[in-house]
């Protein structure tokens, strides 16, 4: 038998050479292309003729929408789009130590007082698992426990009539396959054991859930290839020094992707945080300089938080720039923007900017409250306490009117914010007069939010 030529993997996006290069060709990614074995080719011979008739059907005709399995954990459910669609396979990602087997492991609890839940764990022993469920409060709950990291096992165990209704494999990156040359946790083995798995989900209808971890580059293993193969794909992301957890549906296909579910780490695990606002401004100091509180959206749900800046002097050639919770391109952006069209200029000094309460936020509609907490740090003169921002800033220094502003202002009202400084052309859901009891401060250029620090 001919020797199989090798065959090189990168392990960010799945691309196959043969020849090791310490870049990958295909995503661009530095040291991440690893040999593995070849994979068992599609046998020769291997024709249409010997293939099964597909059976076609006609469109019409409904399918009884199956029901969705309920966590009755709120924030869970909602990244969801309401509830676990049976059959569906979705992914939970997420740096070690955020929380992951936590989550799964108290969904896992929740609902296995109406259906049947195998908890299948290649990370840890059974009894580690125990003892977290102890110490969650859900020790008595009727959850099928298995320590388990052979891909052939656990298919064997589960492809049956009476398979459960949610299976949990923490985590994809400990399974292998016997069938294939490859360490667990590498692409292959990756693709291969979520390929089965995902396959067997499909025909037994049960609802299974993918734990991945995320390498040091802030990927999952073989990132593209999971996305792709499951239906929905769930971020847990957060900061370890702070006790917020945020879950983010980039992926589903039963639901909206914009979703944020809102927890925090307790000593009895995650807690459901069903309004952020308050939680994320919790800790504010009012009349500070350089703090503004910025009033967002993450998916249907508006979320208040405060974003701080510092602007200091700079003793360094090229100044320091450090951006946590925010796209440093976009801080950059304001900042010339500032220097360019406003005369602000910051080049020689220091800027740090930090989203409060450890949340990254990703909307273009925070660029009027960053620019109004970057010129209150600047001029040391603070944003007034009761005052919310939003609003896109553009090249030219024009504001930009955002969308959902009617949802930002209620809820700042019902925080009891008196003020709002927003953009002057309304956008789309808000008309004029709907504020509330808000006073609203509207400003055209980010000249105008200059004039309000004399
Ligand atoms: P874990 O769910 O093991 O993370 P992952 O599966 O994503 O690697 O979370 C572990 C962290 O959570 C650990 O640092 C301890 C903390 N934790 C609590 O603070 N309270 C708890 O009740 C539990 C179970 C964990
Ligand atoms: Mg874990």
């Amino acid at each position: 038998m001919a020797k199989p030529s090798p065959r090189f993997v990168c392990q960010q996006c799945g691309a196959v050479t043969t020849r090791w290069a310490g870049k990958c060709e295909a995503c661009g990614a530095w040291n991440s292309i690893v040999e593995e074995a070849a994979r068992e080719e599609v046998p020769k011979g291997l024709s249409g003729a010997k293939g099964r008739r597909i059976e076609f059907v006609a469109l019409e005709g409904h399918a009884a929408p199956q029901p969705r399995l309920v966590t009755g954990i709120g924030e869970l459910d909602r990244v969801c789009g309401g509830g676990l669609v049976p059959g569906s396979v979705l992914l939970v990602g997420g740096d070690p130590g955020i929380g992951k087997s936590t989550l799964l492991l108290q969904a896992s609890a929740a609902l296995s007082t109406g259906a049947r839940v195998a908890y299948i764990s290649g990370e840890e022993a059974v009894d580690q698992v125990r003892m977290r469920a102890h110490r969650l409060g859900h020790a008595k709950a009727g959850v099928a426990l298995a320590a388990a990291t052979s891909l052939r096992d656990i298919v064997a165990t589960l492809d049956a009539p009476d398979a459960p209704a949610v299976v949990v494999i923490d985590s994809i990156q400990t399974l292998y396959s016997d069938g294939i040359e490859a360490a667990p946790g590498t692409v292959s083995q990756v693709r291969a054991t979520s390929a089965e798995l995902i396959r067997l989900a499909k025909r037994r209808g049960f609802v299974l859930f993918l734990v991945g971890h995320v390498t040091k580059e802030g990927a999952l293993a073989g990132p593209r290839v999971l996305e792709h193969m499951v239906d929905t794909v769930l971020y847990f992301e957060g900061d370890r020094g702070h006790q917020f957890r945020i879950l983010r549906a980039t992926k589903n296909r039963f639901g909206a992707t914009d979703e944020i579910g809102v927890f925090e780490m307790t000593e009895h695990g995650l807690a459901e945080v069903p309004n952020p606002s308050a939680l994320f401004l919790a800790e504010r100091r009012g009349n500070v300089a350089g703090a503004c509180v910025y009033a967002g959206v993450e998916g249907s749900r508006p979320m208040l938080v405060e974003i701080q800046a510092l602007v200091a002097p700079s003793a360094l050639s090229s100044p320091r720039r450090a951006v946590v919770g925010w796209d440093a391109g976009r801080l950059a952006m304001v900042l010339a923007v500032l220097d360019a069209r406003c005369g602000l200029a910051l080049s020689g000094n220091d800027v740090y900017l930090n989203v409060a309460g450890g949340l990254r936020i990703t909307e273009p509609a925070a660029d009027l409250a960053v620019a109004a907490a970057l010129v209150s740090s600047a001029s040391t003169q603070p944003v007034p306490a009761d005052m919310v921002v939003f609003g896109e800033v553009g090249l030219s220094g024009e504001v930009r009117a955002v969308a959902q502003a009617e949802l930002r202002l209620k809820e700042a009202a019902k925080l009891g914010f008196a003020q709002a400084l927003v953009p002057s052309r309304p956008g789309r859901g808000r008309g004029g007069g709907e504020a509330g009891p808000l006073a609203i401060r509207a400003v055209g250029h980010l000249q105008d939010v200059l004039g309000l620090f004399p």
